[in-house]
């Protein structure tokens, strides 16, 4: 039997999700406004370019040469490190697993919902000098349970004093509007709901210890994301915003956090935009994995880019006004309908 997958188009022949009408075009004084707001983009643009070179950079300079004792707390070099990853199963999760294994006497507690994956995937591994824990964990589970879960494995294993949050669905960038409810409330759920949840049940435990770091991924989609990756754009830029406050919120309790900003990384969540070309424009997980360690476990930074060009690229993107934005949506829609991300 021939099964007929009908796109959003067709089901509603009048409309065209990338066709532009001239009630779309801006008005006078919309673009006056926009006007207004590019020349104030370039002033805090410069001031900022300022700041950062003749305040941050010698204060950057002055953190080198310190020693090692005065960047990080002596308690901090004592302590056995107890690392939990959700989302270890496989990708920037399983990469991060691998970056702790070597290390003799801390503990990893992978977790993530598919229990079968995650242990072919530790067992691939082989002897780890790092204790390796796997746990099940489905960030679509109730708050409760999740909250719950957390405090458990501290009791079984810990106190946790690392959790990276790498687990996370990924939409299908084609076709929005056919699938879009049901769709955005799993994303909201596991990539929202239940992050949260679990980064918070973890810092409550930290913060009462003054001590531990949170490593939360975010994504550069959400600075800026082609219109039709609206839930996926829109979650990710609410992750980017929880994890650099939340940064703020907890160093005073002795918590670091760092929010992690991905470009493309060649991972499952990628495979088929990278089997459509342009393979060398996407960074390894591995890389990645490597440089979330190394953000983590040195502190000094409140976000992790990887691939920097893709960093540079999106951010330079911030200072678009809003006219622009509405336009570099749709050019993004355009580049990457026929394109397609699968999870
Ligand atoms: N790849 C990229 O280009 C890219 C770019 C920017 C940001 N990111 C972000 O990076 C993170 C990891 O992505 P990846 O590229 O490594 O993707 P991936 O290879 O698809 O891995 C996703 C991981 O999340 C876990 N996961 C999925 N649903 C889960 C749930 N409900 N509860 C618990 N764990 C769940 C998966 O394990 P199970 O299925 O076994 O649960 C898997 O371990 C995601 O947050 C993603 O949004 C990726």
């Amino acid at each position: 039997m021939t099964r007929i997958v009908r796109t959003h188009s067709q089901k509603n022949p009048g409309v065209n999700p990338t066709s532009i009408s001239p009630r779309q075009m801006p008005s006078v004084s919309y673009t006056m406004q926009n006007l207004f707001i590019s020349l104030a983009t370039i002033a805090v643009s410069s001031a900022s370019l300022f700041f950062t070179l003749f305040v941050f950079l010698p204060l950057a300079c002055l953190r080198a040469l310190l020693p090692l004792n005065m960047k990080v707390r002596l308690s901090e070099l004592r302590r056995n490190k107890v690392v939990l990853v959700l989302g270890a199963s496989r990708g920037i999760g399983f990469n991060l697993v691998k970056q702790y294994a070597n290390e003799k006497g801390t503990v990893i507690i992978a977790a993530s919902s598919s229990m079968d994956i995650l242990r072919k995937s530790i067992i691939s591994l082989g002897e780890t000098p790092a204790s390796i824990q796997c746990h099940e964990m489905n960030l679509t589970w109730p708050h409760q349970k999740i909250a719950d879960g957390i405090r458990a494995m501290d009791r079984l294993y810990g106190p946790i004093t690392h959790i990276f949050e790498v687990g996370g669905l990924s939409n299908n960038i084609q076709d929005w509007a056919a699938r879009s409810l049901n769709e955005t409330r799993e994303m909201i759920s596991a990539n929202i709901n239940g992050t949260v949840t679990a980064i918070l049940a973890t810092y409550d435990l930290m913060k009462d210890r003054g001590y531990g770091k949170i490593c939360v991924v975010g994504s550069l989609t959400g600075i800026v994301g082609p219109a039709n990756m609206v839930s996926y754009a829109s979650i990710k830029s609410f992750i980017n915003t929880f994890t650099t406050s939340l940064r703020l919120l907890a160093a005073p309790c002795g918590v670091d956090v760092v929010c992690v900003q991905p470009g493309f990384i060649d991972a499952q969540m990628t495979r088929r935009l990278r089997e459509q070309g342009g393979q060398n424009l996407f960074g390894s997980a591995e890389d990645l994995a490597a440089r979330m360690k190394e953000g983590v476990e040195k502190g000094g930074r409140g976000i992790v880019i990887w691939p920097e060009s893709h960093g540079a690229v999106m951010y330079a993107l911030r200072g678009v006004n809003p006219i622009c934005e509405e336009l570099l949506k749709w050019v993004l829609m355009r580049l990457s309908m026929g394109k397609q991300k699968n999870n």
